[in-house]
């Protein structure tokens, strides 16, 4: 479609007709194009943003060419080795690791907003008893904005601070109550003496006429999945929702914009899709059969869980997960042959020309779906896990947001329907 090329003019100094670069602390610079149209009159293309920074972020740093991953300066292998996902949710949403009092009473406020508001039972009701963990926590997020809506003031911090309390306190038990509405079982309630995660897990697999423990092994292997997903700077979810807050929404409609952008397979709803893979795969003799029909361009089929729009090297959260799968298999006694599979198609396509020249590696969801099948999972619950963790990225994306002046985000378009025609007279 190009016709013409253009050089655009970079430079130090000021002049007519250039334009600025950003030096941000790490990663690539970026040119700065927000005047672009006003002096030359055109447009940039860039589908997908494959090379567009959408905004100034200090939250989370991906470097994709190495495998670096890091929250607010911290690597992820280090804050899934020694923190935990309430710490890691503060650290996110304030900039620093909390004092001990800062923690205590950041924990208090989830626990103190860690309830639904019983008429909010009312929504899961609604829906089929069938429907996807996904399709009832974007209802039931969007929802609460109907709860929630006249007491937050955006310009006011501790309004703003409260709803994001609100969200990742809620969120455990909109999670399980979407699993429990589907196989009919009544929705118990947070217990205030467990950790964040040992809640989640009593509310999800507890029964209301028994007492359950949960296991510390499951408890701290789900943990670091929390920690793992928290955040991922501006991928399509967390893009959705400062997109839909930057028109001054209401934090829960943001949120469940994102849970619905999260759903899809080419982004959160990728560890279903890879587990179904790997069930459909079976035997280790299918997968060169399997690898053949991913490099089939006539098929639209992909390897389910490799691949990254930005990691270019190895996901450095697939090795902290694939360590995580395999204490808990140990742990549990389990002989799972997906995971078998898994590790052979993995060894398989690392070496085959196809995803070498690509730089195509597993992410993060090739192995969690097998760890969350191990600890007992249903398949569908594995986005809303995934939801689950994300919640505290999007809310503290979405503090960062309000925190500015941004103003309301409106891409444009290349325009290339029909020119201006009148309306047939004889129609
Ligand atoms: N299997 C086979 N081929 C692939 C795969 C794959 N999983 N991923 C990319 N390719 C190929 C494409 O066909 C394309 O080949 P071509 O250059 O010959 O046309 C090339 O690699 C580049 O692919 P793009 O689609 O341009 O890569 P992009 O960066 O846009 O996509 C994505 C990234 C969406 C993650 C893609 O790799 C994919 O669909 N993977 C499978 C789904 C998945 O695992 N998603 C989870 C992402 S991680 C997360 O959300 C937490």
């Amino acid at each position: 479609m190009a016709s013409k090329f253009v050089t655009p003019t970079l430079t130090d100094q000021p002049t007519d007709g250039s334009l600025p670069i950003l030096e941000g602390t790490l990663g690539p610079a970026a040119v700065d194009i927000q005047t672009l149209f006003a002096r030359q009159g055109i447009l940039a293309y860039d589908p997908g943003f494959r090379s567009t920074a959408s905004c100034k972020s200090s939250i989370t740093f991906v470097d994709g060419d190495n495998g670096v991953l890091l929250y607010r300066g911290y690597p992820i292998e280090e804050l899934a080795q020694h923190s935990n996902f309430v710490e890691v949710a503060y650290l996110l949403m304030n900039g620093e690791l909390p004092t001990p009092n800062q923690l205590r009473t950041f924990q208090n406020e989830l626990l103190d907003f860690n309830l639904l508001h019983d008429q909010v039972m009312s929504f899961f009701r609604g829906f089929r008893r069938d429907a996807h963990p996904m399709a009832v926590m974007v209802g039931v997020v969007g929802a609460l904005s109907a709860f929630y809506h006249d007491v937050i003031d955006l310009q006011n911090p501790a309004d703003r601070h409260r709803a994001a309390i609100r969200l990742i306190a809620k969120m455990p038990m909109i999670a399980a109550a979407s699993y429990t509405y589907s196989v009919g079982r009544p929705q118990r309630y947070p217990n205030n003496e467990l950790d964040y995660s040992s809640n989640f897990l009593q509310m999800m697999f507890g029964r209301p006429n028994r007492e359950h423990k949960v296991d510390p092994v499951l408890a701290r292997a789900f943990d670091v999945i929390l920690i793992l997903h928290a955040d991922h700077e501006q991928n399509a979810s967390t893009s959705t929702v400062r997109m839909a807050a930057s028109s001054g929404a209401n934090p829960f409609a943001c949120v469940a914009a994102g849970i619905a952008s999260l759903w899809g397979p080419a982004h959160g709803g990728a560890n279903e899709a890879v587990l179904k893979m790997l069930s459909e795969i079976g035997t280790v003799e299918n997968i060169p059969k399997v690898i053949a029909r991913a490099k089939d361009k006539s098929s639209s089929f992909r390897l389910m869980g490799f691949g990254h729009r930005v990691y270019k090297n190895f996901d450095p959260r697939s090795r902290v997960i694939q360590q995580q799968a395999s204490q808990v298999l140990t742990h549990l006694g389990i002989d799972d042959p997906l995971l078998e599979i898994a590790m052979r198609l993995e060894e398989i396509a690392t070496k085959d020309e196809y995803f070498v020249e690509r730089k195509l590696y597993p992410n993060v969801d090739f192995y969690s779906g097998i760890l969350l099948r191990a600890m007992g999972f249903p398949v569908n619950m594995f986005t809303a896990v995934f939801a689950l963790a994300r919640t505290a990225g999007w809310v503290s994306h979405w503090l960062e947001l309000q925190s500015e002046n941004h103003g309301i985000d409106r891409p444009r378009q290349l325009y290339v329907g029909s020119g201006k025609r009148s309306y047939p007279a004889n129609k």
